[in-house]
């Protein structure tokens, strides 16, 4: 074990991911168990985010990736909607000069012709003021879907051959990883997921072919550093083979 804070260690006995992806659910039941509003569970889920932030710098992950909310998710009621985008707003204002000082590069990756205005703008800004910070980078997924991702990349390459800029037996993982929102990234290494649920809930379907999956009981607004770093601790366990066989 190495550094120490908060008193208790770092993981660091084995490999830290690099790419560490995060399904961020349970907000709802966070505040029904508390019979407060939906929403309410969503505002107590921002702290949590924090919280994740701060133990992935913290452990030396290069780059996080958040599901905020879901093309799935445009289908909850409308109230909620509108809530979920207005805190995404709040966030995108009252978090730049944090994330700027932090060296966090936020980018926003989704199909946002559908957030409002408003909410728009906050996010165009918070990536504008954070670009080329080093110390890890943040995708904050909006929005976003991995299938929807997927018929954006079969549009783009369908597009080019119909252009006749690319030939059919060309195609393969490069072309499609240049469509994807997360062109240039690579796949995570780990995902969390929240709440116990054992799904992907239509969540990077085409980078998490190879992903260790870790399942943490927690509700999203309870996630903290513990949780953050048993998952880190449970990712060094496993042995990752990438259909070869065991090395030595
Ligand atoms: C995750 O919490 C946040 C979003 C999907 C936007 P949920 O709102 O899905 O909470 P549960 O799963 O209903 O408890
Ligand atoms: C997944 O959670 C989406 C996000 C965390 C943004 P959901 O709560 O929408 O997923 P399901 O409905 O439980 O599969
Ligand atoms: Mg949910």
């Amino acid at each position: 074990m190495s550094t120490q804070r908060n008193g208790s260690p770092l993981p660091l006995d084995g490999p830290v991911p690099n790419h560490v992806a995060i399904i961020m659910d349970g907000n709802g039941r966070w505040a029904c168990d508390r019979d407060l509003p939906r929403h309410a569970g969503h505002r107590e889920g921002m702290k949590a985010v924090r919280e994740a932030i701060e133990s992935a710098l913290e452990a030396g992950v290069g780059i996080l990736t958040l599901f905020a909310f879901s093309t799935e998710n445009w289908n909850r009621p409308e109230e909620e909607i509108l809530a979920l985008m207005s805190l995404l707003k709040l966030y995108a204002e009252s978090e730049r000069e944090e994330l700027m000082d932090q060296g966090i590069e936020v980018r926003i990756l989704g199909d946002l012709s559908r957030v409002d205005a408003g909410t728009r703008m906050a996010v165009e800004e918070i990536e504008a003021a954070t670009r080329g910070g080093q110390a890890m980078r943040l995708n904050l997924m909006i929005s976003y879907s991995g299938r929807a991702e997927i018929l954006k990349v079969v549009r783009g390459v369908a597009q080019q051959v119909s252009e006749g800029t690319l030939r059919p037996e060309e195609i393969d993982d490069a072309t499609v990883e240049a469509h994807l929102h997360t062109r240039g990234l690579p796949d995570p290494d780990l995902l969390i997921r929240t709440s116990g649920e054992f799904r992907l809930s239509n969540f990077m379907l085409w980078q998490l072919a190879y992903t260790e999956i870790h399942i943490s009981g927690v509700l999203w607004p309870d996630f903290s550093r513990r949780e953050f770093m048993a998952a880190v601790e449970d990712y060094q366990r496993r042995e990752r083979r990438f259909g070869r066989v065991p090395t030595g």
